[in-house]
């Protein structure tokens, strides 16, 4: 156990520390606090998709009765779930029973008429409130609870960190105030919903489908909306309705390649989103990179969105991440912990570079856990041994095969704590052998390096390709520096352990204080024990004004 920080004042609970109650229970996706996933990600997929879309956003006037409100929209149906939250103004999402609801709420809405503007008529899910006569004030007014959509600051991270009572503790807050909340993943299924109604202006029957870390139990309050327009379904609509000697095809216009295909695609709907998606602005269109894309902002729900086509394979690697997310408790609070320290550190950016990115770091971490001794993760070979017929995915001609049913994996019998792992991950990475090994999780080992990036991390499905071929030496070498010298506080740390004065932060706090990166070379050359640093630097932090200011909230 360890002292609590006495130069931090300690909150209660976790939770009221952040003013916010303690998050919706009844999620569809998990019943534990830590919303580690229960089910299989298809029928997560599956289920949070058709609740989108029986779900309606509202921008609503921001004084209002909750009461009244519910009750107006339910004449419409029965409402099975609805949360409020501000982003430059008040916002409802509206879950109804039924599917019809929307379609009678839809029925009521008129277009509006703007003055000197003109409005592109355009019946969208997203609609606009506004009130006949303004409120009577306190009589009618409930005071409405708003859910929070984002992560804590670093103050308020600061504290709850050096409140816990172990470095183990300390992984799982960090976790449990970062991770996606409830109303967040409704919201970015929504989201997806919304924009693949706009994209249904082109393609009826097109399906918007979110993935990376809004679905792969990865991703940070505050992380982008990776989603893909899968055009694939349409097709299966049609398969096998041949009868006899005759085959129907659509007449349609060929283009040279698939990649062009891509792009004209993305481009009409690029336009839709820009012209008359409601809320859809920043419209850029991308369509020249490796992965062509349309990136927008949805302003309502604050989401910065990364739309993509003809991407299931990224689809299946949020599948993969998803399952070994779910296998063991520890993999998410290790991961969480470690994009929490890179972002603090800016070894991640929200700018495409030569930086390492999240999607690496899992795959890293994964990797790390896959090579301990019992192993705490599987390789994806032998997730591959252990599918059925069901199971079996071959996609472009790449196999993506791997069990998708959690008990048919038996847990891991190894039992170090986060602790442990933490600093184990810190010295594993310091030390590995970059310059001639490649990260490979298919095989849960090193391999030599087939080409001379300074990172190589196979891509665990198209394995020819290495998904840190961006990363710099220097970003790398930079990771690798920052490695050791956090595999060093916390050994220091241990050493420490048996004396008392211990008013600084500690654990997983001081590996996420910023200056520690700044002042590495500083204090190397002033040779300082590390808890004069850290305490130095604690000070500097303290005198801050700004609670916002540092980059662990990312
Ligand atoms: N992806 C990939 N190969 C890459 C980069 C990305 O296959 N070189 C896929 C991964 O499935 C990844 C998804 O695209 O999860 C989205 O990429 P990105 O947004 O960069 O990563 P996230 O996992 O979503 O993490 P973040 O929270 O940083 O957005
Ligand atoms: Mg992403």
């Amino acid at each position: 156990q360890r002292p609590l920080c006495r130069l931090l004042s300690c909150p209660g609970t976790v939770a009221a520390a952040l003013g916010r109650e303690e998050q919706s229970s009844g999620s569809s996706e998990t019943g534990s606090e830590d919303r580690t996933p229960k089910k299989r990600f298809s029928e997560v997929q599956k289920e949070r998709r058709e609740q989108a879309q029986r779900t309606v956003l509202i921008h609503c006037p921001n004084k209002i009765s909750e009461k009244k409100f519910l009750k107006y929209l339910s004449q419409h149906g029965s409402i099975n779930n609805h949360f409020f939250y501000e982003s430059f103004g008040l916002y409802a999402v509206v879950e109804f029973s039924q599917k019809e609801s929307v379609a009678s709420l839809q029925n009521v809405t008129r277009t509006p008429s703007l003055g000197t503007e003109a409005a592109i008529p355009f019946r969208s899910r997203y609609f606009n409130l506004k009130l006949k006569t303004p409120l009577n004030q306190t009589s009618e007014q409930s005071s409405m609870r708003c859910r929070n959509q984002s992560s804590p600051s670093s103050k308020k991270l600061f504290e709850l960190l050096c409140c816990a009572e172990s470095v183990d503790d300390q992984l799982n807050t960090l976790l449990r105030e970062f991770q996606l909340t409830e109303e967040n993943t409704r919201l970015r299924y929504l989201t997806c919903s919304l924009i693949e109604d706009v994209a249904a202006a082109y393609f009826p029957d097109c399906t918007v489908r979110p993935f990376g870390s809004s679905v792969n139990s990865f991703g940070k309050l505050g992380c982008d909306l990776d989603m893909f327009l899968d055009l694939d379904e349409i097709e299966k609509f049609s398969t096998h309705k041949a009868s006899g000697n005759f085959l129907m095809e659509f007449q349609v216009k060929n283009v040279p390649s698939e990649r062009i295909a891509t792009q004209k695609i993305l481009s009409v709907v690029g336009e839709c989103l820009d012209h008359f998606g409601p809320g859809c602005v920043g419209v850029q269109k991308i369509l020249n990179a490796r992965c062509p894309l349309v990136r927008f902002s949805h302003q309502a729900s604050g989401f910065q969105c990364d739309l993509t086509t003809n991407n299931r394979i990224a689809l299946k690697s949020s599948e993969l991440l998803y399952m070994y997310g779910a296998l063991d408790s520890r993999v998410r609070a290790l991961v969480f912990s470690i994009r929490c320290w890179a972002r603090a550190h800016s070894l991640t950016s929200s700018i495409p570079g030569a930086w390492i990115t999240n999607f690496s770091l899992t795959v890293m971490v994964i990797f790390f856990l896959q090579r301990r001794s019992p192993p705490i993760l599987p390789t994806l070979d032998y997730l591959k041994t252990l599918a059925d017929a069901e199971d079996k995915c071959i996609i472009e001609g790449h196999n993506c095969t791997f069990v998708r049913d959690f008990n048919r994996i038996k847990p891991s019998g190894n039992a170090e704590t986060l602790e442990l792992l933490l600093k184990e991950f810190f010295e594993y990475f310091g030390n590995f052998a970059f310059n001639k090994n490649s990260i490979n999780i298919r095989q849960g080992r090193e391999q030599n390096k087939p080409e001379s990036s300074p990172l190589h991390i196979q891509n665990p499905f198209e394995t020819s390709l290495n998904i840190s071929k961006n990363v710099s030496q220097s970003q790398l070498q930079k990771f690798v520096d920052l490695a050791r010298e956090s595999a060093w506080i916390l050994h220091q740390e241990d050493k420490d352990r048996l004396s008392p004065s211990n008013n600084q932060p500690w654990g997983l706090a001081a590996l996420l204080l910023p200056s520690v990166a700044n002042s590495m070379s500083l204090a190397k050359k002033k040779k300082k024990p590390a808890s004069e640093r850290i305490k130095n630097l604690l000070e500097s932090i303290k005198s801050e004004s700004t609670e916002n200011s540092t980059a662990t909230n990312g």
